[in-house]
């Protein structure tokens, strides 16, 4: 084993591999943060990097991947859909969403994944213990983000799967994500979907560090019973989030799904088990210091 550096992990050499985030912006992205702490908590000689890759030259990159044989990438904003039609295969989630946000080569093919729904899923049973089968589920959005939770709700037995979302045409198309359990809703039956539901997602922007302040939902609907989940992280605590929290509900942020995506990632590019609490504890850690 080489000596460590004074980050605790071994030193870039010639034998070290690539992994690395695409996207624009990126240079705030926590993928390379959550993935090297990973290969230094494994010992796997990898490093991640980010790299700005504008909207338009997602297939340059991946013919750059190609030829440079870059072990892994993960894809964000806004090359997610772009990138699911210049990989050579798509796994059947990737397909249904129409998006990647992780590659994987496969020899000289390019597969696509997405991580989000699982990684979601994920989240949220390491942060409530929560199964979902059965449940009757509330998603608020219709963006990207949105589109992953309500496919894998749907695909994960759930009993329910309502979308609501400002802009009502967006809703349709998304709930067909969750199959026979998917509905979009009408303004007006909002509130009494809320107030019925197990589980309520906010999939908005709404809330969100730089965007526009806001709750998605009022608070007070959500049932004392139930579990929320707000996809924001940045903040840790949104508004909303902290409305809910201060009436007794159960509420969480969306890191663990940050988290959990990741290490899905991590366990695709490499084959080995992702150290979920090292990649978490990193991911707070670069988040504090913001
Ligand atoms: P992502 O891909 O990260 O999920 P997105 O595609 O930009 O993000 O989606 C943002 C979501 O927040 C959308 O559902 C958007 O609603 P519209 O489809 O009507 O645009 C929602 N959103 C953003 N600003 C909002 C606001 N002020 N009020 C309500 N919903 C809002």
């Amino acid at each position: 084993m080489d000596e460590l550096n004074d980050n605790g992990r071994t030193p870039v050499s010639g034998e070290t591999r690539l992994a690395a985030v695409i996207g624009d912006p990126v240079r705030h992205s926590l993928s390379p943060c959550l993935m090297n702490a990973a290969f230094a908590e494994t010992g796997l000689d990898w490093t991640c990097v980010a790299m700005e890759v504008p909207e338009g030259q997602a297939s340059r990159a991946l013919d750059g991947m190609r030829a440079m044989g870059i072990g892994g990438l993960s894809v964000t904003m806004p090359h997610k859909a772009a990138v699911a039609s210049g990989v050579d295969d798509l796994t059947a989630g990737a397909r249904a969403l129409g998006a990647v946000n992780c590659i994987v080569p496969d020899g000289d093919r390019l597969v696509g994944h997405n991580t989000d729904g699982a990684g979601f899923l994920d989240g949220l049973r390491h942060d409530s213990g929560l199964d979902v089968t059965g449940l009757r589920c509330v998603v608020l959005g219709a963006g990207g983000a949105a589109r992953a939770v309500v496919h894998a709700l749907g695909l994960a037995g759930a009993a329910d799967v309502a979308v609501a979302n400002r802009t009502a045409g967006r809703a349709l198309r998304v709930a067909e994500l969750a199959g026979a359990a998917g509905h979009a809703l009408e303004p007006s039956s909002v509130g009494g979907a809320v107030a019925g539901a197990d589980l309520v997602v906010n999939a908005t922007s709404l809330g969100m560090a730089g965007s526009e302040a806001g709750h998605p939902v009022d608070p007070d609907l959500v049932a004392a019973g139930a579990v929320v989940v707000d996809l924001i992280y940045h903040p840790p605590q949104s508004a909303w989030l902290a409305a809910l929290r201060g009436r007794g509900v159960e509420a969480h942020n969306g890191l663990s799904m940050l988290v959990h995506q990741a290490a899905h990632a991590f366990t695709l590019w490499t084959g080995v088990e992702a150290p979920v609490a090292a990649m978490d504890a990193a991911a707070r850690a670069a988040l504090a210091r913001r």
